[in-house]
């Protein structure tokens, strides 16, 4: 395991990680000071294409994106998402893996789900590609987006994956609308950092997608807080310039060549 990915893990238990999304350069560049772990995650596919789900996002699209990410992402680990069908096993997995990685230059991937992707995942770390796992609501997958974790029998499998993932060598796992207890337990229980979304304060560290962080997403979740509104700003920002052109108040000589 390298530096970076090693010094990550030894956040657990000593300070609170702290881990947003970013799809381009700028908002990257901003949240990177700030940030332990900066995710270009699958959700830009509903988040800037307004695909209904993320399994329409291609591995180029993720590139691309990411490639943009990786010029404002100085000294937060970057992981990129690895899109739905991109890994349906180990051969694909480690062709698609070692492209992103390659083209993007980030320091890890991220895939979603528990057994049925263990081996893939211990063909990538073989291969010294670490892997950032993804447990509870798995929207590559996903028929709802309920909690998980209400049911004896869905704790135990959550329970179980997350142990197989740690025993696979993830560097760290992605907890979403986990049940707080559960996610509690995992917490406690796997050595690596646990990333929480929706997934209680129990966890090693939060993740959210900066566009609902800033308030230019409009999804209404729970586990989503607003700490700014953006949308006003652009909003109000693109008023003041249409009445400058109308009154023929921009641009004066200072702008002007
Ligand atoms: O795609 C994404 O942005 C994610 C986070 C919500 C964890 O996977």
């Amino acid at each position: 395991m390298n530096k970076k990915i090693l010094n990550f893990i030894k956040k657990k238990n000593k300070s609170k990680i702290i881990s947003l999304t970013a799809y381009s350069k700028n908002i990257a560049s901003i949240i990177d000071k700030h940030c332990d772990l900066v995710l270009v995650g699958d959700s830009l596919g509903s988040v800037l294409y307004s695909f209904s789900s993320t399994k329409k996002v291609t591995l180029d699209m993720m590139i691309e994106h990411s490639k943009s990410v990786r010029m404002g992402v100085k000294k937060s680990l970057m992981v990129v998402d690895m899109p739905h069908n991109t890994y349906r096993n180990s051969k694909e997995a480690l062709s698609n893996a070692k492209k992103i990685i390659s083209k993007t230059k980030c320091d890890a991937i991220k895939l979603e789900g528990g057994k049925k992707v263990i081996q893939i995942i211990k063909t990538l770390i073989k291969n010294k590609i670490p892997v950032m796992g993804h447990l509870g609501v798995l929207p590559q997958s996903a028929t709802n987006f309920k909690f998980k974790g209400k049911e004896t029998a869905e704790r135990k499998i959550i329970l179980r994956d997350s142990k197989l993932l740690e025993d696979a060598g993830v560097f760290s796992m992605v907890l979403e609308c986990v049940e707080s207890s559960l996610a509690k337990e995992i917490t406690k229980t796997v050595k690596v950092p646990t990333i929480g979304i929706g997934a209680s304060v129990h966890c090693d560290g939060q993740v959210l997608v900066t566009d609902d962080l800033i308030g230019l997403n409009k999804i209404k979740a729970r586990f989503v807080k607003r700490y700014s509104n953006i949308e006003k700003q652009i909003n109000d920002a693109a008023l003041k310039f249409k009445k400058d052109v109308i009154r023929s108040k921009f641009p004066t000589k200072k702008h002007s060549y």
